[in-house]
């Protein structure tokens, strides 16, 4: 069914223009009686199989919504019902911002790939605590990322607001300095940068909230081993509860697509199936230097159920996926979590 739609009309139309209406669809679903609790029997995992007891949270399913689907917190609980075991909401950034001039946001079909520059788009942080103020249905983990106006030098005190106002709502806090969209940001996972960032959130989340909020630090597939090693040396040294690896790549390496059609959409971050074989190699890196002091999260290219086992049987604590729902559309993790609990149950 999906798949017609998607060949007759979805592919047809402006990649964020379907975003959009999927928003309209899942706030829909939220606001209509018993529409819901009909997702959720329909599609929420429900098999023993699948729970994961990780970050003091219980997951329902290892497998999550990636941060940039639900950039402002806008449907976690209707994303929940599908079947998701967690949603990251995010990126957000400490002030409201439009992100960059579209088209930003490319489909490329033949390598069931998406390539964005979306430019951390969003409502801002106290837009996004108003929503996350509401009842939860769902672990939703916040990721957090750097206003684009704000200076480099400037960028702690930036994730510092971001963290004052959003860790208290937060089952999770995830420092992203890992997309390739805004100028700059990835020099910020070089251990000298890193370090006063990830301490000074550290302490504003303690300061913000009582409770113990896991603090994650998400990472770029292009960084090179060992500066992979050192994130990790580093994550360890400060006491950080894991790793989420790994955002999009700039590589565009081994693509199937045609080279004109690459480059006529020119830069922006590439997620999917050509990111699969990158973002296990670094799980696999990390699993080894952390042994198990540390909550790995695998994201980047999982499209089935056995790309979730492949990540769980190489060290992921967790997994997450955004390019294989658009791809596999709403019913997609309903399959995958299926698939998985017959593999998982004993
Ligand atoms: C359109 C789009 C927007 C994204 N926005 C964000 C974002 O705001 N913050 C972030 O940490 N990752 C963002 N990502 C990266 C995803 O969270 C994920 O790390 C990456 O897409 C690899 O997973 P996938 O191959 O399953 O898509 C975005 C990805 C896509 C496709």
């Amino acid at each position: 069914m999906y798949r017609l739609l998607y060949s007759v009309l979805l592919r047809r139309l402006p990649a964020e223009t379907v975003h959009r209406l999927s928003f309209r669809g899942l706030r829909a679903i939220e606001a209509t009686p018993g529409a819901m609790r009909l997702v959720r029997r329909l599609c929420g995992p429900r098999d023993d199989a699948l729970r994961v007891r990780a970050l003091g949270l219980d997951f329902p399913s290892p497998v999550g919504l990636a941060a940039g689907f639900d950039k402002d917190a806008e449907a976690y609980n209707a994303l929940g019902a599908f079947g998701f075991g967690f949603v990251e909401i995010g990126t957000v950034t400490a002030r409201p911002q439009p992100g960059n001039p579209r088209p930003r946001l490319f489909r490329l079909v033949r390598d069931r790939a998406i390539v964005n520059r979306m430019g951390f788009n969003n409502e801002g942080a106290r837009a996004a605590a108003d929503r996350l103020r509401g009842r939860r249905r769902v672990i939703v983990g916040v990721n957090i990322g750097k206003t684009k106006v704000v200076p480099e030098d400037e960028a702690a005190a930036d994730y510092v607001q971001s963290t004052e106002r959003l860790a208290a709502l937060a089952d999770y806090l995830v420092v992203n300095v890992s997309s390739p969209n805004t100028p700059g940001l990835r020099d910020l996972q070089a251990v000298e940068h890193l370090r006063p960032l990830l301490t000074q959130v550290r302490e504003a989340a303690r300061r913000a909230t009582p409770r113990h909020v896991p603090l994650l630090v998400k990472i770029a597939p292009d960084l090179a081993d060992p500066d992979v090693d050192a994130v990790a040396d580093l994550a360890l040294e400060l006491g950080l509860d894991g790793v989420i690896a790994t955002n999009t790549t700039i590589s565009r390496e081994g693509l199937e697509s045609r080279t004109r059609e690459v480059e006529a959409v020119g830069a922006g971050g590439l997620s999917g199936p050509p990111l699969k074989e990158r973002s296990l190699e670094v799980l696999r890196r990390l699993r080894e230097r952390v042994g198990d002091r540390l909550v790995l999260v695998s994201v980047g290219g999982v499209e089935t159920a056995d790309d979730v086992a492949e990540r769980l049987e190489a060290g992921a604590t967790l997994v997450q996926a955004y390019t294989g729902l658009i791809y596999g559309g709403p019913f997609w993790l309903r399959g995958i979590n299926r698939a998985l609990a017959a593999r998982l149950r004993p």
